[in-house]
C-alpha cells in the first residue's frame, strides 16, 4: 500500500453531531476522552483537519500529552481554495511539526507566496469533484514517508475519505447529548443510492470514558 493508515476520529453527541449550528464544538467530549485523542495524536505520524475546522477552531493538532511525544506529528489541511488562516496555533512549533497545506492545482500563486513565506509546505493536488483527489494527497504524503494519518474533521473532509474507500479505522469518543438535526452532522453527504452501498465498518473494541463511550472499528 503506498499510501497511509488513515484512522478517522469522531467526537460526537449521541446523534451523530460535531459543533451546534452555530460551530461550538469545545467541548463535547469530557477529559478522559480528550486525553486519548493527544494520546491517538502522538501515535500517528500525521494529523490531518479540512480547512472548515482550521477556520473554526484554531487548533495546535500538536499532541499535548506528559511526557510529550518524541515526535509530533505532521499537521495537513485540506482546501480548495487556500483558504486558511494566516496566524493561530497551527503555525506554532513549525520547526518541530511541518504544517503542509494541499490545495487545488493553479490555486492563487500570491496565496501560496504568502503561506511560503510563513514557512508552509503547500503542495498542489489534482482536483476530484468538488474538491481535491483525496487518494493523491494520502499517496503524497505516503512519498513523504508518512505511515498513519489521524484525520480530525470536519464533516466534509470525512464524507470525503469515507465515499472514496479511504478510512481504515474510526475512533468514535460519544458524549451524552444530543443537538439535534440542525447541529453540523459528524460524516457530510454520501450521495448512497441504497442502503447496501452504506461503507461498512466492524467494531473492534468499546469502553467507558467517564461519561462517554469510546468505540473502535474496522473497515468491514
Ligand atoms: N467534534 C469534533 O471532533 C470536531 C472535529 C473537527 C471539526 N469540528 C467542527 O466541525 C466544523 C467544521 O467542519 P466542516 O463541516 O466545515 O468540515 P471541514 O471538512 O473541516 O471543512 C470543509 C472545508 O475543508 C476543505 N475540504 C474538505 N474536503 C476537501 C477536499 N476533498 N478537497 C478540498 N478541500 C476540502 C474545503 O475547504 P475550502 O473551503 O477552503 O475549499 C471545505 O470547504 C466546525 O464547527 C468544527 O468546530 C468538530
Amino acid at each position: 500500500m503506498d499510501r497511509p493508515r488513515v484512522t478517522l476520529k469522531l467526537a460526537t453527541s449521541l446523534d451523530g453531531r460535531i459543533a451546534t449550528a452555530a460551530g461550538e464544538s469545545r467541548w463535547i467530549t469530557g477529559e478522559a476522552a480528550r486525553a486519548e485523542v493527544q494520546n491517538l495524536r502522538a501515535a500517528h505520524d500525521a494529523v490531518m483537519i479540512g480547512a472548515g475546522t482550521a477556520r473554526a477552531d484554531d487548533p495546535s493538532l500538536l499532541a499535548r500529552t506528559e511526557p510529550p511525544p518524541a515526535k509530533q506529528p505532521a499537521r495537513v489541511v485540506v482546501t480548495n481554495r487556500l483558504d486558511i488562516p494566516l496566524e493561530g496555533k497551527l503555525y506554532a512549533r513549525l520547526e518541530h511539526s511541518p504544517l503542509i497545506v494541499f490545495g487545488r492545482e493553479r490555486a492563487s500563486p500570491a496565496r501560496v507566496a504568502i503561506l511560503d513565506a510563513m514557512g508552509v509546505q503547500v503542495e498542489a493536488a489534482p482536483a476530484l469533484g468538488e474538491g481535491v483527489d483525496l487518494g493523491a494527497v494520502l499517496s503524497r504524503l505516503g512519498a513523504r514517508g508518512v505511515k498513519s494519518v489521524l484525520v480530525e474533521g470536519g464533516g466534509v473532509l470525512a464524507a470525503g475519505l469515507i465515499a472514496t474507500g479511504l478510512v481504515d479505522r474510526l475512533e468514535w469518543f460519544r458524549a451524552p447529548i444530543l443537538l439535534g438535526a440542525e447541529g453540523r452532522p459528524a460524516v457530510a453527504a454520501l450521495a448512497l443510492g441504497k442502503l447496501s452501498q452504506a461503507p461498512a465498518f466492524r467494531r473492534v473494541a468499546f469502553q467507558a470514558l467517564g461519561p462517554d463511550l469510546w468505540e473502535s472499528y474496522e473497515r468491514g
